[in-house]
């Protein structure tokens, strides 16, 4: 008798390409959830913006002064967005949302990072494309948006702000509908609903979070890094049963498929930026191995500060 043995799976994947062309490619109904961060301007990471901040001139890229002691990351400004690019942001979404739908399964998810000041044109796109809103999930998070007086009216208005200062990052939790009852789909798709974090405590709506450490910026030096510490708990209850493959899309410096590794998902990622690409195949096994305690802090990095200060950088 014959015993046919198949080749172990591989547990991660990454490719250096467009995911629009990517997904056309793919599968129907061979991907089973999504959990992704993607670009919001559209012009923060075109080849210009780019440029612009490795030279650290600025441009959509609002370069935040040091203080504390501490260089804080640049960020993207939403608010320089006209009406005509918003307008190409929904095209954006929606063109890439039909794609979407087609390779995910039945009862797949998606979890989306957002931003408060564009969410709903983002949301409207893949409610338009056939998933349903399911949620909306809180990162607490303190950052460094909003908050601000009168421009150059500092003194004469001392007493206002112009926008909030930020606490928290929306992520937009959306779902292909399922084929019959959630229990038939999870039987026959392994999709549907969300991994528990315990048998006592199903996942929750609000993360408490921090910015990402200098650790892991030291390891995967890309202007919009999303910690360990949050992305595994989002992509962990990304799969209910944990079998199935999870797509990042919008790899960047590889924090999901980091995570999915780390929680011992299979997963795939891409990214259109040859230098981000790199950057991520040298950091995903890197973050990965970093330890979380039982509150999910960085706890033991296996390697130096100093050692990660004296990682390249692009700002
Ligand atoms: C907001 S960043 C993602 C950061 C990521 N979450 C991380 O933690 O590093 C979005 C990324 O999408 C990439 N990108 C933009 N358009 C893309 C496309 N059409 N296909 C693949 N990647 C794209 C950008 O180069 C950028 O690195």
């Amino acid at each position: 008798m014959s015993l046919e043995i198949s080749p172990p799976k591989k547990l991660y994947e990454t490719f250096h390409a467009d995911c629009f062309l990517w997904l056309e490619q793919r599968e129907a109904n061979s991907i089973h959830a999504v959990v992704t961060d993607p670009p919001y301007g559209l012009k923060e990471y075109t080849s210009i913006e780019k440029e612009k901040l490795r030279q650290k001139r600025g441009g959509v890229w609002r370069i935040p002064p040091s203080f504390d002691g501490c260089m804080r990351s640049p960020l993207p400004r939403f608010t320089v967005l006209t009406k005509e690019d918003k307008s190409a942001l929904q095209r954006f979404f929606s063109q890439w949302a039909t794609k979407i739908f087609r390779v995910l399964v039945p009862g797949g998810h998606i979890f989306l990072a957002a931003t408060p000041l564009l969410s709903h044109l983002i949301y409207q796109a893949l409610e338009e494309a056939g998933f349903e809103k399911r949620s909306e999930i809180i990162r607490l998070v303190q950052t460094l948006r909003g908050g601000d007086r009168p421009k150059n009216a500092h003194e004469e208005f001392p007493d206002v702000s112009v926008m909030p200062r930020s606490c928290w990052e929306p992520w937009g939790l959306f779902r292909k509908p399922c084929e019959g009852r959630v229990q038939d789909n999870l039987r026959k798709w392994k999709t549907g609903g969300l991994r528990r974090i315990s048998e006592g405590q199903p996942f929750c709506d609000v993360i408490k979070s921090a910015p990402t450490r200098s650790i892991e910026r030291g390891i995967a030096p890309h202007p919009s890094l999303k910690p360990q510490a949050f992305m595994r708990q989002v992509v962990r209850a990304a799969l209910p049963l944990g079998e199935g493959i999870v797509l990042d899309p919008f790899m960047g410096g590889g924090s999901t498929v980091a995570a999915a590794c780390a929680v011992g998902y299979q997963s795939i990622g891409i990214e259109s930026d040859q230098e981000y690409y790199q950057m991520a195949t040298q950091a995903i096994p890197r973050l990965a191995e970093l330890s979380l305690d039982e509150s999910n802090n960085l706890v033991s990095p296996l390697f130096s500060q100093r050692e990660a200060s004296q990682q390249p950088r692009l700002f």
